[in-house]
């Protein structure tokens, strides 16, 4: 495939609305820094998302709590400067819009002004509703996040399969109408029953996004580093992993050290002369 697909359509929300009504899937990966996002934006994916997974992914922590908004908008600034044609995402992160719909909106202007996403995410459904109608009054796009929703994971205890017995998949299904009912774009459904994701995708005019969710929606996320095979320690079911980049990184690491021992390099070329 070629490296200029520059005069590709730029995507916005109603190609995504126009991609579900026409049966294609939407594809969605993660990005948290330029390098990255630059080889993203190269191919034709839809939508990338600054998730705060970058939380473990880049700061290691144990979960996506401790990240802050002033980190999510740095990392966002650097995804911007490289994606121009697919769609951008920022998700909030905990503690910017959960309590107060004065701070969430506060926050999301900030996502949108500092780092030029075109829109958030927000994890939550009826809980987080008041938020959700202020940032959308205020014109910004949401993206919604149903199912596991690792913000809880305190409330959660464990990061299995949510939404398997009948009261919390009714809920899980009254979240998503409301979601879809408040005016989001597209709601992401994570770690649930394929069936479930088939009904609610069946039932949306919005666009359902799956990790690990199933065939049946409209799209599917990924976080980059899973599906590239560099976080090595991660391996949940539903990661396909395309390359094992940890094992050609690591092996390139090790013929560099080993090169530079045996005074192997620099080269003649790959040194000055004059
Ligand atoms: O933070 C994240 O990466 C996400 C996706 C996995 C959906 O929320």
């Amino acid at each position: 495939m070629s490296d200029n697909i520059k005069n590709t359509r730029k995507i916005t929300i109603q190609r995504l609305i126009e991609m579900k009504g026409d049966g294609e899937k939407i594809s969605m990966l993660t990005a948290y820094d330029y390098s990255l996002a630059f080889i993203l934006d190269k191919t034709k994916i839809d939508v990338v998302l600054v998730g705060d997974s970058a939380s473990n992914v880049m700061a290691g922590n144990v979960n996506t709590l401790p990240i802050t908004l002033n980190q999510m908008i740095w990392h966002a600034k650097s995804v911007r400067k490289a994606v121009q044609r697919a769609l951008l995402c920022v998700d909030m992160p905990f503690g910017s819009y959960q309590g107060s719909s004065k701070k969430a909106v506060y926050s999301a202007i900030r996502i949108i002004k500092e780092t030029g996403a075109d829109s958030v995410k927000i994890e939550g459904g009826k809980e987080v509703q008041k938020s959700i109608e202020r940032i959308l009054s205020a014109g910004i796009p949401i993206m919604g996040h149903l199912g596991l929703t690792p913000q809880s994971i305190n409330k959660f205890g464990t990061y299995t399969v949510r939404a398997k017995e009948e009261n919390e998949a009714q809920k899980l299904i009254d979240d998503a109408f409301l979601l879809e009912k408040l005016g989001c774009f597209s709601i992401v459904l994570e770690k649930i029953p394929a069936e479930l994701g088939r009904k609610v995708a069946k039932n949306l005019s919005i666009p359902t996004i799956g990790i690990g969710a199933g065939p049946y929606v409209d799209g599917q996320v990924l976080v980059l580093q899973d599906m590239l095979g560099i976080s090595k320690d991660f391996a949940p079911r539903f990661v396909r992993r395309y390359v094992d980049l940890y094992s050609v990184i690591k092996k390139s690491i090790e013929q560099y050290v080993q090169d530079v021992k045996n005074i192997d390099f620099p080269n003649k070329k790959e040194s000055y002369w004059q």
